[in-house]
């Protein structure tokens, strides 16, 4: 696991190994992430050309937690304003004796291109690219479900909305399969599914309140406006009458299903605020475990990447 840039092709033993490494992280309650030396003297930069809340500040509480040097570069005030290109930044970087680039871009593959043209002993982390992949995102959601279901082959997890334009739907879909659900089905209109949807592993409704039906993990996603030309948005209120959760339509699904959502919630489009603030939304939590799950993901990589050339791994000077 020297770098973590998809889900695709991981064996089901590396999943739970990094399950399991992160819940040797957590303490009794989320509030109690240990904090412990595996990477102290390394230093990680949190490299976001696109914004994010969740991602960004989890990553940088898990370095933290893991005792690393952690440096949040802002791109607004980078020199990429002036015409840098990214692998010159990243070049620069190299040469400040960084151990570890945590990448979220906005053009799918921009992670596996950094991994390729970066230095043996640096280790790349997949923090969301494109419409491609978020393994961390899938990771820190299959903990969560272990941690309230722990028998994924009886599970039929439903993923709801935008699929086309998800990066999080791609690897939760690998991710669920890989560990063997009984079912990933996704829910959504046929403008936002990928042609050949099937091929991914999934059965497809395209009917909510059919499709919620026997459901135990409720997944929503919310309408990526931003990889969407405007002649393809749908109305928010239509889309909320036929595809958003609410109460009444969540009854549809198992009495004791879970609800989920990465985040960030657009209420009244996807998802109705009695769902998302409700007994069964687990929304919180996953953020929370994206501090545990994120600090496997790096301990991991970090305990396989080649030593830095030139230095002991121990404290800088
Ligand atoms: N789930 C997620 O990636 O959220 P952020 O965009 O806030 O990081």
């Amino acid at each position: 696991l020297k770098h973590f840039l998809t889900i695709e092709g991981l064996s089901k033993s590396l999943l739970t190994e990094i399950l399991d490494t992160a819940e040797s992280f957590a303490g009794v309650s989320e509030h109690q992430v240990k904090k412990v030396p595996l990477l102290r003297g390394k230093t990680i930069v949190n490299l976001f050309f696109e914004n994010s809340t969740r991602t960004r500040t989890t990553f940088e509480l898990a370095a933290t937690r893991l005792s690393a040097d952690v440096i949040n570069m802002n791109i607004a005030t980078s020199a990429t304003s002036k015409g840098e290109s990214l692998l010159d930044t990243i070049r620069n970087l190299e040469s400040m004796f960084v151990d570890m680039f945590v990448v979220r871009h906005a053009l799918s593959g921009a992670a596996h291109f950094i991994a390729q043209q970066t230095a043996p002993h640096i280790s790349v982390i997949n923090a969301g690219d494109g419409q491609h992949a978020h393994p961390t995102q899938a990771m820190l959601d299959m903990f969560t479900i272990r941690q309230l279901k722990p028998d994924f082959s009886s599970l039929r997890v439903a993923i709801i909305g935008d699929i086309l334009h998800s990066r999080v739907a791609r690897s939760e879909i690998q991710a669920l399969n890989t560990l063997g659900a009984a079912e990933v089905r996704v829910i959504a209109p046929k403008t936002l599914l990928p042609a050949h949807v099937e091929s991914l592993g999934v059965s497809v409704s395209h009917n909510l309140t059919e499709g919620l039906k026997d459901i135990d993990v409720v997944m929503m996603l919310r309408l990526q406006k931003e990889r969407m030309s405007s002649a393809l948005l749908p109305s928010e209120s239509e889309y909320f009458k036929c595809f958003g959760l609410t109460e009444e339509k969540l009854k549809i699904a198992k009495p004791d299903a879970i609800v989920m959502h990465p985040g960030p919630i657009n209420r009244g489009v996807e998802i109705d605020s009695k769902v998302a603030d409700g007994p069964q939304s687990v929304i919180l939590k996953q953020v929370s475990n994206g501090i545990a799950v994120r600090m496997a993901v790096m301990a991991m990589a970090m305990q396989t990447a080649a030593p830095a050339p030139g230095r002991s791994g121990g404290i800088h000077t």
